[in-house]
């Protein structure tokens, strides 16, 4: 049976999706006496098998296998070009639209095919959320960003969408710098202030998975660290998918690193293996900084 993405599953209700770090965890068992056939392993957040991406017939990766646990945070490191973000965005279908994208392969979310004819892509987009570069918020007022895709997607009653602002902003920290003034314009505010506020709509809908393209690097050190603090809380409730080109960020963060390069996934483990005990010889040299 093709499985589909249209419509919001809860890992909480659907046996097999419990998420977190340990959700692949067998549970203690309370009795003895002939055990159940163990149930399969739940499928991780997000999956790319045999993944090719290229624009205008020029490859730009090929044959990307890589696999995203639920719950886990993994940085996407590699120089400049060799498409990091091409790949962040494949995994919400943000290319879709771009001239002469093609794909080939197979992405899923939860075990579900992300390009399946019958997968949604606004609702991909809203399980799957995403932070660029640069703060992209909308020309509305600030309470208005918050909530935009909350009621785009109608989760919630007018009434309570001054609640949801509050308790996003809270959440990124932001509250105090802007509690009396959520009607005004947003482009009022600093860099760092806007890159919060665009997290603050991002979670207000509740994703499943946060995609971040180069999150902090418009951010002074002090935004960084509050930015690189709120998502090692966010995790592993939420799945975090982070390009960055600073290694220590990617070090401090990560889970997992998966490494980008020449065209192909060079390297992809735990964190602390592919900076102390990398595998292929460019990992070896470009984490020691020797390029890129
Ligand atoms: N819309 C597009 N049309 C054509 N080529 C593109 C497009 N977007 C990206 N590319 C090409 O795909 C390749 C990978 O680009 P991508 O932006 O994914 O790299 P990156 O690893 O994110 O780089 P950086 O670290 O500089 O952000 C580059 O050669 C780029 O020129
Ligand atoms: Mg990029």
């Amino acid at each position: 049976m093709v499985k589909t993405i249209n419509e919001r599953i809860d890992p909480g209700t659907v046996p097999g999706l419990a998420r977190g770090r340990h959700a692949g965890a067998p549970a203690v068992r309370a009795c003895t006496g002939p055990q159940p056939a163990a149930a399969p392993p739940a499928p991780p957040a997000l999956a790319a098998h045999g993944v090719s991406l290229s624009f205008g017939g020029t490859a730009v990766l090929s044959d990307v296998d890589l696999e995203f646990p639920t719950g886990s945070i993994t940085a996407l490191v590699g120089p400049t070009g060799c498409g990091k973000t091409t790949f962040l965005r494949s995994l919400n279908r943000m290319n879709d639209r771009v001239p002469g994208f093609h794909r080939t392969g197979t992405l899923t979310l939860f075990g579900d095919d992300l390009y399946a004819p019958s997968a949604d892509p606004l609702v991909v987009r809203r399980r799957v959320g995403m932070l660029f570069q640069r703060p992209n918020p909308f020309p509305l007022s600030i309470h208005e960003n918050v909530v935009a895709g909350v009621k785009a997607h109608r989760l919630a009653p007018r009434s309570k969408l001054r609640e949801i602002t509050e308790s996003r902003l809270r959440e990124v920290g932001l509250w105090d710098a802007v509690a009396d003034r959520l009607g005004t314009s947003p482009f009022r505010l600093s860099g760092g202030q806007q890159q919060l506020l665009c997290l603050a709509r991002a979670l207000a809908v509740e994703p499943d998975v946060l995609l971040l393209d180069e999150p902090t690097s418009s951010l002074d050190p002090v935004s960084t660290e509050a930015v690189e603090h709120l998502l090692s809380t966010l995790a592993p409730a939420i799945t975090i998918v982070v390009v960055t080109h600073n290694l220590a960020q990617a070090r401090r963060l990560s889970d997992r690193t998966a490494f980008f390069f020449d065209g192909r996934l060079a390297e992809s483990g735990e964190t602390a293996q592919v900076f102390e005990q990398p595998v292929s010889d460019a990992t070896r040299r470009y984490v020691t900084g020797r390029f890129g």
